[in-house]
């Protein structure tokens, strides 16, 4: 069901406007924004609400703080609103508070044109209990409330589900980045162009089954790469030496195999070495890994045989890294994989959270058609779970 979105929003000059972003972006050991792919995925929904006369009340969680003032220091949203500011050059105020008379008064004295960024929503414990009391005192800061969180959909926090609940007298709408994500994912679950590829990487089978399972239903081919080859691998009879395996989930490696039974490419070749801190004793091997020796990325034919499936393609969906990409020497596989993305005449869809940060960090995400910002929620959103937040966001009414 197609949702409202900014358009559908009444005249805005003088509103206070309540828009739930998802700012959980990584930080360094200082609480620095390491990657702020998030925060400016939703400048199009600020820009576009600022420019139109509200005031702009932005609220989001920030990792997962435990309710412990001294360890949750990192998590204060101070540098993340300052991040904002730099981007928007905008007035942009910050308050410490997540609801209470602070917020209230900040809320109130908010001007047209300006953004005020609450505290973290995770360090009140009526976020994650998704507890209507805290959930109305948000509620009551705006006029009106924008969901433009993708990377959230998936959870029931209370600025997710019951803040709009207690705003149902009030328009409830997604903004952009919800919609354009929402738009790419339905044309691509209901109507890829065909052959439909998808890759699979990722170190685990085990948190992808339902994923897998549903890509499974409706792609044409599936090229696996990442630790994930090895628990297939193992689950087919085949040696794997030490390779990181999922020895409790071979049950569940069989049945993808089974249900993927002509449609998946498991690796021909693989570089492997004895430990990963000695890359200089890499080697390409075939077929079953000896003992002793543990797999690290994709070899040079599988990256072949791949590269001419992805030329073939007409659309591919892309989640998990092929290798161990974060370290230089084993990041071959997903580095070629990610370039042939790049130059493919297909329709490119990237998503989870590694995959993202890989493409970026090659300096590939403009190439892509596009990359999104879930992780979990681009997972679950293909797999087809329902997400009760975007059910408290207005349908736009087809006639
Ligand atoms: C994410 O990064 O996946 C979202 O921001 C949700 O965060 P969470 O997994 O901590 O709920
Ligand atoms: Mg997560």
């Amino acid at each position: 069901m197609a949702k409202k979105t900014l358009a559908d929003l009444p005249d805005l000059r003088g509103k206070r406007v309540l828009v739930r972003v998802d700012f959980n972006v990584p930080l360094d050991a200082l609480g620095n924004v390491t990657n702020d792919r998030r925060i400016r995925a939703a400048l199009p929904t600020i820009q576009e609400l600022l420019g139109r006369g509200a005031a702009v009340i932005v609220m989001s969680h920030l990792g997962r703080p435990k309710g412990n003032p001294q360890k949750d220091a990192p998590y204060k949203m101070d540098r993340v609103a300052e991040r904002l500011r730099q981007l928007l050059v905008r007035p942009v105020h910050k308050v410490d508070e997540v609801v209470g008379p602070p917020v209230t008064a900040a809320a109130r004295n908010l001007k047209p044109g300006e953004v005020l960024v609450l505290e973290n929503l995770r360090v009140h414990p009526g976020e994650q209990a998704g507890d209507a009391a805290f959930a109305a005192q948000l509620a009551g800061l705006a006029d009106a409330y924008v969901n433009d969180a993708f990377g959230t959909c998936h959870r029931c926090d209370a600025s997710m589900e019951a803040v709009p609940a207690a705003m149902s007298n009030k328009p409830r709408v997604v903004g952009r980045l919800v919609a354009k994500e929402l738009q790419i994912l339905d044309e691509l679950l209901s109507s890829p162009r065909r052959p439909f590829l998808a890759i699979l990487g990722g170190a685990k089978v085990s948190d992808k089954i339902g994923f897998i399972k549903s890509l499974l239903t409706r792609v044409d081919r599936v090229l696996i790469g990442g630790a994930m080859t090895y628990t297939l691998m193992k689950a087919q009879g085949q040696n794997v030496g030490n390779s990181r395996v999922e020895a409790d989930k071979l049950d569940d490696a069989r049945e993808l195999l089974r249900l993927g039974e002509g449609k998946i490419l498991l690796p021909v070749d693989h570089l492997v070495v004895r430990q990963l801190e000695s890359p200089d004793e890499a080697r390409v091997i075939e077929g079953n890994i000896p003992d002793g020796w543990m797999g690290v990325d994709i070899g040079p034919k599988t990256i072949a045989r791949y590269r001419e499936e992805i030329g073939r393609a007409q659309t591919v969906v892309w989640n998990g890294p092929l290798g161990k990409y974060e370290d230089k020497p084993y990041s071959r596989g997903t580095r070629v994989i990610a370039e042939a993305l790049a130059a493919a005449p297909a329709v490119t869809v990237v998503g989870g959270g590694e995959t993202a940060e890989a493409v970026e960090s090659f300096g590939l995400a403009e190439k892509m058609t596009h990359v999104s910002t879930g992780g979990g929620a681009f997972l679950e959103y293909v797999e087809g779970t329902p997400f009760p937040a975007l059910a408290q966001v207005e349908d736009r009414k087809t006639s």
